[in-house]
């Protein structure tokens, strides 16, 4: 197959493996960090595909300075880094890989619930730093999770994941709100609800949507101070969904107890962010597809994506279809 694929990171020896055996000329940009837009484009000018992680922006004058590009397969269900409609016009597929990151992603979320209700950060923190004086019976006190109600913002696959486990393995009522209408939520017992609802009634949020123009920012002062007094906030979708400005005056003074996030806007946030000095916000370094399970699974989808744009074939996921207007 006379074709050039630039691989943006270091992914597993087996999937890029599968790309040379296809007799794929294949690049791995070496370093820890990801490529810089030049960097970028100087390694991938000659190559017909990218196989791309979510920390590369492959906008408009990547994609212009790509003549041979045919497909861009990245390595991640969210395509928000991805000019998708410009790639479309161009022709270009673009893939992705969703559902083999469902599981792990709603594990880590169901993790983080249970952090904040168990305030399990700070008191494993203490008893570390030889906080902890004694067991006390009105001390160190959490919430149970049965009774009490998820409120899931975006009913997609991962949405409908972390419904499903919060209320058959926990006994939470759950509530959503979301564009989709997914037959498979039939089968989960939740409640479709209004977003001022949703705010009103959850003691807990999770936030499952995807990052676009009318999610971005969405979570602002306005939101927040629609929410319940005491409630929790979760979000493993994307940074930019929250106001982070906001976010500390609502976990500073109120309505929300505590929040945690596995996703921050830029990643990593800047050392000296205010974020980091809030006692009752937990930030992880956007884990949810970071099980070996997942990213195996990931890897095998990227590359296949890669080899079924060359061979003419359906992609195992493709993220552009709206746009794709073969040139
Ligand atoms: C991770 O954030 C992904 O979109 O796969």
């Amino acid at each position: 197959m006379n074709k050039k694929v630039f691989v943006t990171r270091a992914i597993f020896q087996d999937a890029i493996d599968q790309l040379i055996s296809a007799g794929v000329e294949t690049k791995i940009w070496p370093d820890e960090l990801p490529p810089t837009t030049l960097e970028l484009i100087n390694n991938a000018a000659d190559c017909h595909g990218i196989l791309s992680m979510i920390t590369d922006h492959i906008n408009k004058k990547v994609i212009d300075r790509c003549p041979n590009l045919e497909v861009i397969s990245n390595m991640a269900v969210g395509v928000n880094n991805i000019d998708l409609k410009y790639a479309g016009f161009r022709g270009i597929k673009v893939g992705n890989t969703p559902d083999v990151l469902t599981q792990s992603t709603a594990e880590l979320t169901i993790g983080l619930i249970l952090m904040l209700c168990k305030n399990l950060y700070q008191q494993i923190d203490d008893t570390k730093h030889g906080k902890w004086a004694t067991w006390h019976p009105i001390k160190n006190l959490g919430m149970e999770l049965s009774g009490k109600t998820l409120g899931v913002f975006g009913m997609g696959r991962i949405g409908q994941k972390v419904a499903s486990i919060a209320s058959l393995a926990f006994g939470m009522k759950v509530i959503y709100h979301s564009r989709s209408n997914i037959t498979a939520k039939q089968k989960i017992d939740a409640n479709a609800v209004s977003f001022e609802k949703l705010l009103h009634l959850a003691d807990i949020i999770s936030i499952h949507c995807d990052l676009n123009e009318e999610t971005f920012g969405l979570f602002s002062q306005e939101i927040f101070k629609q929410m319940k007094n005491n409630s929790m906030l979760i979000n493993t979708s994307r940074g930019e969904i929250i106001n982070q400005k906001d976010l500390e005056t609502a976990l500073s003074n109120g309505p929300l107890k505590s929040a945690a996030i596995d996703v921050t806007y830029p990643e990593p946030l800047p050392s000296n962010s205010k974020l980091f000095q809030l006692p009752n916000l937990i930030i992880s370094p956007h884990i949810g597809s970071a099980t070996l399970d997942a990213r195996t699974k990931m890897a095998n989808i990227a590359v296949k994506n890669i080899l079924n744009a060359f061979n003419s074939e359906n992609l195992v996921s493709l993220a552009n279809n709206s746009y794709l207007q073969i040139t």
